[in-house]
């Protein structure tokens, strides 16, 4: 029993949404929590102040025009609150959304059936729309330009083209890859393209504030500064992070203090920075295996055997603001903070070699 506990306490993070080994029951009362601790209106969206003063124009001038927004791009890396943003943008349209994501739509016929279904004034949100293949992209481009749908029935000689009229809607799209995005898909986003930055310490301690008060739990201020501290002041892994203290503290039958809040982040390995073991391993691997880089990004990902684009999309943005890593021409290379972090000498050399 106890293992099974604190396997659960150690599951990753960042993966939180999406993968887990735990037993349903766990992964569904973390999803309905998850639903519970998400703002319900812009109003109540803590941060990303730019962004939200931007839609609030944006539409509150569609609402008066009674005509659906242009269409929205949102990136950045992942937790930050894309999603929730295209949900509110939804609920202050008052409108019905329909969520999917460009590795689900295969075939230019899932795209037809999905487009060809929304109601006048709806809201379309492609999750991962880098994902998308060129043909289906292709098929976006008249859709999201002047409602129409280009579809080819039949092959060779005697295909035929037939247009369909869609009703007006608003494409909301979300990636966290925003360079991979083609020129000409991220011009027809005439909405706006925002980028979601990391949230300030302040604001991250209001959205654990916020979600401790939901979930009916009386947590003091330095513990929740702690929380805040490690959790790459992002809000997803704020909020994963104060259910697993929530955890701890019951089992271990200890008021959630500071000193419970950095036991329990320990025993998930985040270090006082919000470094995860895979984000150290990264560290260590171009300190101690390149002399601290530059080292390409596909060496370091097939020595530890990770995914690239989990490095690319997850690690790297918060390495990066806190100024552990750097991206050169060359490759990824260590800073002297990255090795100071991991209690490394900085080697005498070390400068030459960048040189
Ligand atoms: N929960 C998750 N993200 C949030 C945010 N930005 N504001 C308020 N609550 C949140």
């Amino acid at each position: 029993m106890k293992k099974l506990l604190l396997a659960s306490l150690r599951k990753p993070y960042h993966k939180t949404r999406k993968m887990s080994s735990n037993p349903t029951e766990t992964l569904k009362k973390d999803a309905v929590l998850d639903h519970l601790l998400r703002p319900a209106s812009l109003e109540e969206y803590i941060g990303q102040r730019r962004i939200k003063q931007n839609l609030e124009i944006l539409l509150r001038a569609a609402k008066e025009r009674s005509h659906p927004p242009e269409h929205l791009l949102f990136y950045g890396p992942p937790g930050l609150g894309k999603t929730t943003l295209a949900n509110l943008v939804a609920r202050e349209l008052g409108v019905a959304i329909k969520t999917t994501s460009g590795p689900a739509i295969e075939k230019v016929g899932d795209l037809a059936s999905i487009v060809t279904n929304l109601s006048p004034g709806d809201v379309l949100f492609i999750d991962e729309i880098h994902r998308l293949s060129k043909t289906v992209e292709e098929m976006l481009y008249p859709a999201m330009e002047s409602g129409k749908l280009d579809i080819i029935l039949g092959k060779g000689p005697s295909a035929r083209i037939i247009q369909l009229e869609l009703a007006p809607f608003t494409l909301v799209a979300a990636t966290t890859r925003v360079a991979l995005l083609s020129a000409p898909l991220r011009s027809r986003f005439s909405g706006g393209v925002f980028r979601l930055e990391f949230y300030t310490l302040e604001e991250t301690k209001q959205i654990i504030k916020r979600s401790a008060q939901i979930l009916g739990v009386s947590l003091p201020e330095d513990a929740c500064e702690e929380i805040a501290i490690r959790s790459r002041f992002t809000p997803r892994t704020a909020n994963y992070l104060l259910k697993r203290c929530r955890d701890f503290a019951q089992v271990a039958k200890e008021p959630l203090g500071k000193d419970t809040v950095k036991k329990a982040l320990s025993l998930l390995e985040i270090d006082e920075r919000g470094l995860s073991a895979l984000d150290r391993q990264i560290l260590h691997s171009i300190i101690e295996k390149y002399h601290g880089g530059p080292v390409g990004i596909s060496t370091i990902a097939a020595s530890l055997s990770e995914e690239r684009s989990t490095i690319e999309e997850v690690n790297e943005p918060y390495l990066i603001q806190l100024g552990f890593l750097e991206r050169t021409s060359r490759g990824r290379v260590a800073t002297d903070a990255a090795y100071k972090h991991l209690g490394l000498k900085v080697p005498e050399d070390r400068q030459e070699r960048l040189l």
